[in-house]
């Protein structure tokens, strides 16, 4: 068996780990963007310097478009974004039925529909901050949570941090971060000085700019997007890139010899690259564009599973998995006679690995888990849970839905032989999403779907397919989605993985420790290992009720069972409320949310 560990705290340009150089870098940066923090970070940064306030990074500050495919970049202000951040134009609604009580929203009443309530839609959008067009005026610096907040926080997260640092990682009570290289946190081994201030390690007031409707208003309050595991929002570059292309690549692809064919041909393979680089494929044949992480499981089940499995063979999956997790595998084992196992989790919500272990046997074929839980933000270790599959001859997909967007991702750290994501879960639009698979894996498979584009040659006798990816995206695909989704993968990559994680970790760990000190508040998944999700449970409410308190207050969140009925029946409930964070959030917002659920829990029924 292999388990895949970090050998040492320097950074290879492989693993991506920053060496121990640069976090105490990045702390004193951290520290300096804070006002008032400077003072406490010298106390116990080796070589901190207040004089060393650095410049944010310019990627966080101006993400652009892919320079090789776009001649004249289109101006935020010029690129049609409505003045009122979109609310302008006011959606027609639907009638309120004749009941005042009932909800226009559909995860109170199970319907869609515009807020009935609000019939000052377009006077609220008037005072929007007026994001595109130029005149912003930032009432509130989200990157500044004063001194009082700044050392409450740091009192509560990490009470050590007024004491002299301790170079050695992996106290029990040293916070946890929940990036992993194998089996355990890099940053356990990282100086304690490297915790992270609630700064963020990137203009959060630009980067906050970059996503128009954060600027939106939504029942007199300024929008607070905490629904990012179901849906994240789109910086202005992805909007220009997608209109750009409609505006001046617009074509099929690979079809024809004309001028725009080759614009949108060359759009469309430049974002298979990214993706490719993104994922650390080794080639960009390795990736295959489909409408999300759904229908890449549904695609892997259809060819491999179609091909590979068969009766009495068997399939495991944890109990952690989302429905499209789930239901692809029982239609294939349903099909073929085929067997499906579950991973129990323990009692935080993390896969047993010992459990996994007694499952592996030689009928194993594959082994399909997520890495990160979307209803719990449970990272499971899906290093060791690949390794183990392979020593077992089993094949193994990896479900990265929840991930990309808060880990660095790499498939030839990972080594599984499928990856799927969603580009909408990671700032890029709906209906594109990524299979990748090994090389010499899609070469073995049969086709999915048949028709244009995947085939070399056919008669009526017979047909000759291409080679992946085009074997496996049959028709007219998602052109310009997939365009929009590399430039989100440029905008991500520009802030950085590392620093997204560090900076959502703080937001989580603040959001949590919030959370925990309101009576009745019980939350659902505490594992040790998480990224971006606080669901949980307050009694004497519904869900949903939670939910729509919420929205009352303009604080976007998913109620429900987030498509994850198994893992929440684990815990003995059929929903939670779960607030799911991004980088574009801020302490500030989380208190917005807390002080609303405080109020609930005071008024309990
Ligand atoms: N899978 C998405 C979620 O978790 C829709 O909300």
């Amino acid at each position: 068996m292999t388990i895949l560990t970090p050998t040492n705290n320097t950074t290879s340009a492989n693993s991506g780990v920053p060496d121990e150089a640069a976090l105490n870098r990045m702390a004193s940066e951290f520290f300096a963007l804070v006002p008032g923090a400077a003072q406490a970070a010298a106390q116990f940064l080796p070589g901190f310097s207040q004089s060393n306030t650095p410049e944010a990074p310019p990627s966080a500050r101006t993400p652009v478009h892919d320079s090789s495919s776009i001649q004249s970049q289109p101006s935020v202000s010029a690129s049609g974004v409505p003045q009122n951040g979109g609310s302008s134009v006011a959606p027609s609604r639907p009638q309120a039925g004749g009941a005042s009580s009932r909800t226009p929203y559909y995860f109170v009443g199970q319907e869609h529909g515009y807020p009935v309530a609000d019939n000052n839609l377009d006077n609220l959008a008037r005072q929007g901050t007026g994001a595109g067009t130029g005149k912003q005026t930032e009432k509130t610096s989200f990157a500044s949570p004063g001194q009082d907040q700044l050392q409450r926080i740091l009192g509560e997260l990490y009470p050590a941090t007024a004491a002299p640092v301790q170079q050695s990682g992996g106290s029990a009570s040293q916070p946890a971060y929940y990036f992993q290289q194998g089996e355990q946190d890099y940053w356990d081994q990282a100086p304690r000085a490297a915790n992270p201030s609630l700064a963020a390690p990137f203009d959060i007031n630009a980067v906050r700019r970059d996503f128009p409707i954060l600027a939106e208003r939504v029942n007199g309050k300024q929008l607070v997007w905490f629904d990012n595991a179901a849906t994240t929002q789109k910086p202005q570059s992805v909007i220009d890139r997608i209109s750009y292309f409609y505006a001046h690549e617009n074509s099929n692809v690979h079809r024809a010899a004309h001028e725009l064919a080759a614009r949108a041909s060359d759009a469309y393979e430049s974002a298979r690259k990214k993706v490719a680089r993104f994922l650390g494929a080794a080639s960009e044949q390795e990736i295959i564009f489909v409408r999300g992480a759904t229908e890449a499981i549904n695609l892997v089940a259809q060819t491999f599973g179609k091909k590979f499995i068969g009766a009495g063979d068997e399939i495991i999956v944890s109990q952690l998995e989302h429905h499209a997790n789930i239901v692809p595998w029982q239609q294939l084992a349903a099909e073929k006679g085929a067997v499906i196992r579950v991973i129990p989790v323990d009692d935080s919500g993390q896969v047993l690995l010992d459990e996994y272990r007694k499952l592996l046997n030689s009928k194993t074929r594959l082994v399909a888990v997520t890495q990160v839980s979307n209803a719990l933000g449970t990272i499971a270790p899906v290093h060791e849970i690949t390794a183990l599959a392979h020593a077992a001859g089993a094949r193994v997909l990896i479900d990265g839905a929840q991930a990309v967007s808060h880990l660095r991702v790499n498939m030839q750290a990972l080594d599984a032989d499928f990856y799927v994501f969603s580009g909408h879960k990671v700032f890029g639009p709906t209906g594109i999403g990524v299979v990748y698979g090994k090389k010499a894996l899609l070469e073995q498979l049969p086709p999915w779907q048949g028709g244009g584009n995947m085939i070399a040659d056919v008669t009526f006798e017979h047909t000759r397919y291409q080679p992946a990816p085009a074997r496996f995206e049959a028709g007219t695909g998602n052109i310009a989605d997939a365009v929009g989704l590399g430039a989100a993968i440029e905008y991500v990559e520009r802030i950085g993985l590392e620093n997204i994680a560090l900076y959502e970790h703080a937001l989580l760990e603040y959001a949590t420790h919030g959370l925990k000190s309101i009576p009745g508040v019980r939350l659902i998944g505490t594992a040790h290992q998480k990224a971006s999700v606080a669901s949980f449970v307050l009694a004497g409410y519904e869900t949903t009720e939670v939910g729509k308190a919420l929205n009352d207050e303009g604080i976007a969140v998913r109620s429900g069972h987030h498509c994850a009925q198994p893992i929440l029946r684990r815990f003995g409930v059929e929903a939670t409320v779960r607030p799911s964070f991004a980088f574009y959030n801020t302490c500030e917002e989380i208190d917005r949310l807390l002080a609303v659920v405080r109020r609930l829990a005071n008024n309990r029924k």
